[in-house]
């Protein structure tokens, strides 16, 4: 199991929580200077910059200010439009089920793009049999392609997010692909020692402990890639440079 780090989650909705906190108290001094009530709009608005730029000064990325910035505002418009009460805990049960492992693996859902699955593709030994996993696998799209390419070759997702995992299932059974598996696990209790190759998109949080389990348990010659994210006191053997919008870069350890 990944070690537990403290979760931006709890630190993003403790600042928050402090910056309420604040506003409630300098609420009252500020109607009395301005001689009339602040409206809820302001206070939202002045919630969500503060919130935000204490998100940024703790080190946060730009994503989760925005978040942080948009909450307040966005929670009021639609306590102002009314909506029924049980949509709130249904769209916070759907986030939780989307993004499982950001609380405690402190990885986020965002996907392999098609031009780095083709670049991934390219990378594959000819091996006849060849069995590759996605550790971590979201929605599977990345496995589908392979799998569906490389017909003489096996994949297997793993992934812990509940619904990522449901619907990779789903559309891996839709597509018609046999040699395509997904299963509901954890990536740090799988045995790797039958892999040949093993990539990952996770972020830089779990590749250290990730790296040292893929040094003890993939066999010599075996192929691990990492989309974005360095092994820290580890260089690469290869690095592949994606001609994509983001630049992506694979990196490819010889084990
Ligand atoms: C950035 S996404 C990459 C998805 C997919 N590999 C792709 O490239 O399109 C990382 C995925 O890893 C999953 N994940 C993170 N930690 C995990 C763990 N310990 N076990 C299984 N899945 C995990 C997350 O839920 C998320 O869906």
């Amino acid at each position: 199991m990944l070690k537990r780090e403290r979760s931006p989650v709890f630190a993003a909705l403790a600042i928050q929580a402090v910056v309420f906190g604040g506003l409630y108290l300098l609420r009252p001094m500020v109607e009395g200077a301005m001689g009339a009530p602040v409206p809820l709009l302001w206070l939202a608005l002045a919630q969500g910059l503060i919130a935000g730029i204490a998100t940024r000064g703790f080190g946060f990325s730009v994503p989760w200010v925005i978040g942080q910035v948009v909450a307040p505002p966005l929670l009021l418009v639609a306590l102002a439009l009314d909506l029924p009460s049980w949509i709130f805990p249904v769209i916070l049960i759907l986030l939780i089920l989307v993004f499982w492992n950001v609380a405690v693996g402190r990885v986020p859902l965002f996907l392999t793009n098609r031009t780095t699955s083709e670049a991934i593709l390219k990378q594959l030994p000819k091996k006849k049999g060849l069995h590759m996993a996605d550790l971590g696998s979201g929605l599977g799209g990345t496995l589908r392609y392979l799998a569906k390419n490389r017909p003489d070759a096996r994949f297997s997702g793993l992934e812990t997010a509940p619904l990522p995992f449901a619907l990779s299932w789903l559309l891996g059974r839709l597509s018609g692909v046999k040699n395509l598996d997904f299963r509901f696990r954890d990536i740090f209790k799988e045995d790797l020692s039958e892999l040949d190759v093993v990539y990952c998109f996770l972020s830089p949080v779990p590749m250290p402990q990730l790296f040292d389990k893929a040094k003890a348990e993939m066999k010599p010659g075996s192929l691990f890639i990492s989309n974005s994210f360095e092994v820290p006191g580890h260089k690469p053997h290869k690095i592949v440079k994606v001609d994509d919008r983001r630049q992506t870069k694979l990196m490819i350890w010889r084990m």
